[in-house]
């Protein structure tokens, strides 16, 4: 299975790819979901199953971007804490939060055992453990918090993990699958319903034509209803790329020698937080560990955050074999909140849904579940929770503006003689680096047969400078998270446009 960089996840290993591309329509349809993820494909089978005609339309091909990254844990607490959406929003806010993250497990719950999904589905409690007397501090806030919002919580005196621990809390009902497996599943359901799913299909702009949307895709026009952007983020400029943070996280699934694998899904309190879990795929279990996290292009040598978080692994665990390890990308929203529902400065009938932090199978189903309503009953319980017009000045917010406000430059020319620049920039082969040329910047990168790639590196979506993320052999985006191939074609939105190449001249 494809995926949007160079390494590979647990979840690609022994899935196929959806095999058919799917033909164009030749009438309107209700809904058009671009984004093959588990948002799209999750909101497009729920529409589908209660009469609306849908369209998949995915830019390269299934499960392509963070659905094939995720860890997929299924939780009903959130990396914004009860406590904080308590403080910044409302105890009726978190008790709705919660309302709604215990009908998205339900939701893929009944998914699975309607559709007969075997995707290593299992309930297991969530643990969390505070280390320091400053975590406990924090846990035990957390703790009252999600006791106030209704969740299944109590302490615990036993965590499921072998680290040292001062205090430890317990979620009952969590869960754990397999993610893509559980996506495919939902497509071919989606399919049998009379869905249509269209891949290699970039959905490009749209215009509105009376009561229709004409939206223009590199496979030709389609002319729909309602228009979903399930793509991690929207494309075009608008208010979401300002109140959404790019940020990677880091995985490893790793046997170990003793069988200890943890029963339970388990989390520390650290910033960046370490979270663990143990998953069977074909009969040979797994411990999948997480971490590392920190913000999109901000380090370079992104190898070191897997040998770091292999490090802290080993020293607790007897590790066997690192058998995989990739990185993935999610969204920091500003106050903490997902984004979904119609996109602000678009016509009514466009939705989105974004700004998941690290809770992205718990969202999508939210998201599915929101948008739905929206869609066939007009309104749903969750709109004004998660609308992506609200207005929420939190404490924060402007730091949050200013770390996304990354340097803007220029770049003239576009020959440049191959010579020079090996003078500049002494690349180990499969290497990638910013250089300065003239007083230009160019991201330069060198194949494994030694030959140079060079590139524009100013993003096409606003113009900020892209830097190399070593692991996933990719020219990352600091702004807004769009992430480009070595070859300066887009692997992630928002950008629509590749990276420009410049023409090197051999002398
Ligand atoms: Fe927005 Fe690059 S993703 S400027």
């Amino acid at each position: 299975m494809q995926r949007d960089g160079a390494t590979q996840s647990l979840w690609q290993s022994n899935v196929p790819d959806h095999a058919d591309s799917g033909s164009m329509p030749d009438r309107p349809v209700d809904v058009l979901i671009v984004g093959g993820g588990i948002t799209g494909l999750g909101t497009a089978l729920r529409l589908q199953q209660m009469g609306k005609s849908c369209i998949v339309a995915e830019s390269h091909s299934l499960c392509y971007g963070t659905t094939g990254g995720t860890t997929a844990h299924l939780n009903t607490f959130f990396d914004t804490t009860y406590d904080i959406v308590e403080s910044d929003f409302s105890e009726d806010a978190a008790r709705l939060l919660h309302t709604a993250a215990r009908s998205a497990l339900d939701l893929v719950k009944r998914n699975i055992a309607e559709l007969g999904i075997d995707c290593g589905h299992s309930e297991r409690d969530g643990y969390v453990y505070a280390q320091t007397a400053d975590q406990e501090h924090q846990l035990d806030k957390m703790f009252q918090a999600s006791v106030n919002a209704g969740a299944e919580v109590e302490y615990t005196d036993q965590i499921p993990v072998p680290f040292p621990f001062r205090k430890a809390i317990v979620y009952r009902r969590q869960a754990q699958f397999h993610p893509t497996r559980y996506v495919m599943a939902l497509a071919k359901a989606f399919v049998a319903a009379g869905g249509r799913i269209l891949q290699g299909c970039r959905v490009e702009q749209f215009d509105k034509v009376g009561e229709l949307l004409s939206v223009h895709t590199s496979r030709g026009d389609i002319q729909a209803h309602w228009l979903i952007w399930a793509t991690h983020i929207p494309p075009g400029i608008n208010l979401l790329h300002f109140r959404n943070a790019p940020y990677r996280s880091y995985a490893l699934a790793l046997t170990l020698d003793n069988d200890q694998y943890p029963e339970g899904l388990a989390y520390d309190l650290y910033d960046p937080y370490h979270y663990f879990r143990t998953q069977e795929v074909d009969g040979r279990r797994y411990l999948i560990a997480g971490g590392e996290d920190h913000k999109t292009a901000h380090v370079t040598n992104t190898d070191q955050c897997f040998f770091a978080l292999e490090a802290y692994v080993r020293n607790h665990f007897a590790v066997g074999e690192v058998a995989f390890r990739w990185s993935s990308q999610y969204y920091e929203p500003a106050d903490g909140l997902p984004y979904i529902g119609h996109l602000p400065g678009n016509p009514e009938k466009v939705l989105v849904a974004t700004g998941y932090s690290g809770n992205g199978m718990t969202y999508s189903h939210i998201a599915a579940m929101t948008l739905t309503d929206l869609i066939v009953k007009g309104d749903s319980g969750y709109a004004s929770l998660f609308a992506p017009g609200r207005v929420k000045p939190v404490a924060g917010f402007m730091d949050f503006v200013k770390e996304n406000a990354d340097v803007v430059a220029q770049f003239v020319g576009k020959r440049i003689k191959t010579e020079k620049l090996r003078e500049l920039a002494d690349l180990a082969p499969g290497e990638g680096r910013l250089v300065k040329f003239e007083g230009h910047n160019i991201a330069l990168y060198k194949n494994d047969a030694g030959k140079l790639f060079a590139l524009n590196p100013v993003c096409t979506h606003a113009k900020c400078v892209v830097d190399w993320n070593r692991a996933e052999q990719s020219w990352d985006c600091p702004c807004h998270g769009a992430r480009y191939s070595v070859t300066g074609d887009v692997l992630t939105g928002p950008a629509r446009a590749n990276l420009e190449q410049i023409d090197l001249e051999d002398l």
